[in-house]
């Protein structure tokens, strides 16, 4: 991963780069790209992600991954990369907040956007957008966010390099997809040792209603495992539809 790797001052978006260039047949398996600043970064359900100088923005292209990859455990697989990046570099351990979300205290330092496009001649995926934002040496965030995103150097008052960062989670990456096909449950275990509320209540907002619910677990598949409070026995709930908070 990344043996061709790509760096721009200033992009929209890594992923949506990465995106036109799969469309015009023009995006090699592997290539990373990285951004220093995005002016439209894109998060999970049409969020937009605050992407100013000092955070690493990054996407990586993977052409025709594995049927046993499923856009779910490739999240899972680049969060728990990034988590491991993280606490290499800097001693701290992020928390994850499922699915996508990377935490240090209580503020979420950063997030991952994994997209696919699907064949349906071939009915398997054409590629995947595997993307990686992480708010690094950012400091200042706008009103709406200052309560709830933050970033390393504020929470573990270490500036690490941008550069070093992306290196190490381009090689966890690598050996995380494989893990995805090659131990699925090994790879959900771990994840699972780092994530938010579990054992706890929570609130599962879905289209406009809120849920009460206690988070049992994750599935091999990357789905939330969760038992409502007011019905029987577990549901599981794949990502996409819902978002969580602590209850
Ligand atoms: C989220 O918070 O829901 C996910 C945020 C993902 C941000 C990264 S930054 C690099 C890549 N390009 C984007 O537009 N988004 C991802």
């Amino acid at each position: 991963l990344g043996r061709t790797a790509v760096m721009v001052e200033s992009v929209d978006s890594t992923n949506s780069w990465l995106k036109e260039r799969a469309e015009e047949g023009m995006a090699k398996d592997g290539t990373l790209v990285i951004a220093k600043v995005q002016t439209g970064g894109r998060g999970r359900l049409g969020r937009s992600f605050h992407s100013p100088e000092g955070g690493l923005y990054m996407s990586f292209f993977i052409r025709k991954p594995d049927t046993k990859m499923d856009t779910s455990l490739a999240t899972i697989a680049a969060a728990v990369s990034a988590r491991d990046a993280i606490h290499e570099l800097c001693g701290i351990r992020p928390r994850l907040k499922w699915v996508n979300d990377v935490y240090m205290g209580d503020r979420k330092v950063g997030g991952i956007l994994v997209e696919g496009k699907f064949d349906p001649v071939g009915k398997s995926m054409d590629h995947l957008v595997i993307g990686i934002g992480i708010n690094v040496t950012t400091e200042g965030f706008p009103e709406e966010l200052k309560d709830i995103a933050s970033s390393i150097v504020n929470e573990a008052g270490i500036k690490i390099s941008r550069s070093l960062l992306c290196a190490r989670i381009a090689d966890n990456l690598e050996k995380m997809l494989r893990k995805t096909i090659e131990d699925p449950e090994g790879l959900v275990e771990d994840y699972k040792g780092s994530l938010m509320y579990i054992g706890h209540e929570i609130a599962v907002h879905s289209g406009g209603n809120v849920r009460p619910a206690r988070l049992v677990g994750v599935d091999r598949k990357g789905g939330l495992i969760v038992r409502y409070l007011d019905a029987e026995g577990t549901s599981v709930i794949s990502s996409g539809e819902v978002t969580i908070r602590g209850g």
